[in-house]
């Protein structure tokens, strides 16, 4: 008889440095993406309420220097989203070559060469006064979006984004084919060396809510769940991506990531060979934040728990409003 176990896995958790030797997961600033929202209207910044620590920036000075901390922080990523001044119907403001998102490529790339990788998403809702991702054809009293007349508006915008700078670019709006519409339109102008980051398997998702608010594009009528996919769905992801993939993604996407951490697993197994990204969206940042506001939750721990989660789950790459806030806890020695 055995009085005292001899088999004992506590010996690796024996203190931390043990803990760091054995760690499965490692996580880098090099992998981290920080999402901005650039503003056409205001001269200074402004927080969204909704995302307490995010900001609306103008194309200035003020944006400059804030990618000058980011970039000192360690992170060298950042996605671009705009708030223009003008909305219309088929959402013309985004394809403008003086638009907010080109002009802030432009100055971003100026100021910083290459030592910044500059991803600009591609979509439309932000940029439409009806707020879908695509044309609408018809009214709240019923209507569709038209597929394969947006792409070509998809295309037009991805192509002033590629001009203007960017060095990916990130169609979002979850239109069949809109991945290699773009690719034919980016090679056709010259812009072979363009990467796409597909968000290939984006779900309907209520976590978008407070990036709703931040860039002004709820729907004015409708919702997204002709286009975005059914949160009960797990492997009709792989189908979505291996479309994307055929179409010519560079890099594909799970969006959101907390809450589909199984999606992400599901993807990196079927398609190990692509650079798999994963977005904690907007309202899984805010729900930490709250909790870490009322005092409920350690907020820098369960931060950091969650972006390893997401790691450990099998993403490459990960989009976080938390990208700074990480870059720091990690080079501050951060550790279980
Ligand atoms: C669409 C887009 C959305 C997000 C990124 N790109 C909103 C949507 O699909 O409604 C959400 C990001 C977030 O919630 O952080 N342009």
């Amino acid at each position: 008889m055995v009085e005292y176990p001899t088999l004992r896995p506590r010996r690796l958790r024996k203190n931390e440095h043990v803990r760091k030797l054995v760690a499965e997961t490692t996580l880098s600033p090099n992998h981290l993406v920080l999402p901005i929202f650039v503003k056409e209207i205001g001269n200074s910044k402004e927080e969204i309420e909704s995302m307490p620590g995010v900001y609306r920036y103008p194309v200035n000075e003020e944006l400059i220097k804030y990618i000058e901390e980011v970039k000192e922080n360690g992170v060298n990523s950042i996605i671009l989203f705009g708030i223009p001044s003008y909305k219309d119907e088929i959402g013309t403001s985004a394809i403008k070559r003086d638009g907010v998102v080109q002009s802030a490529l432009k100055m971003i790339s100026e100021t910083f060469g290459e030592s910044i990788i500059k991803i600009a998403d591609e979509c439309m809702d932000e940029y439409t006064t009806h707020g879908h991702c695509g044309l609408v054809i018809g009214n709240q009293n019923g209507y569709r979006i038209d597929n394969d007349e947006s792409l070509k508006v998809h295309a037009d915008i991805a192509l002033s984004l590629a001009e203007s700078g960017a060095d990916i670019v990130a169609p979002s709006s979850m239109m069949d084919g809109v991945v290699g519409k773009i690719r034919e339109k980016l090679d056709a102008a010259g812009f072979n060396d363009t990467l796409i980051m597909a968000y290939s398997a984006k779900y309907a998702s209520v976590f978008y809510g407070p990036f709703r608010e931040a860039a002004t594009s709820k729907p004015a009528f409708g919702d997204r769940r002709t286009y975005q996919m059914d949160p009960r769905n797990a492997k009709e992801s792989l189908k979505e991506i291996a479309l994307d993939v055929e179409e010519g993604a560079d890099i594909i996407m799970v969006k959101p990531a907390h809450t589909y951490l199984d999606v992400i697993r599901l993807v990196k197994e079927n398609f190990p060979h692509y650079p798999l990204a994963a977005y904690h969206v907007s309202g899984e940042y805010s729900m930490i934040r709250a909790a870490g506001q009322k005092g409920w939750i350690d907020e820098k721990v369960a931060m950091m728990e969650v972006t390893y989660a997401i790691a450990r789950a099998g993403a490459d790459i990960i989009i976080t409003y938390f990208a700074q806030e990480i870059a720091k806890s990690l080079r501050e020695g951060f550790t279980f």
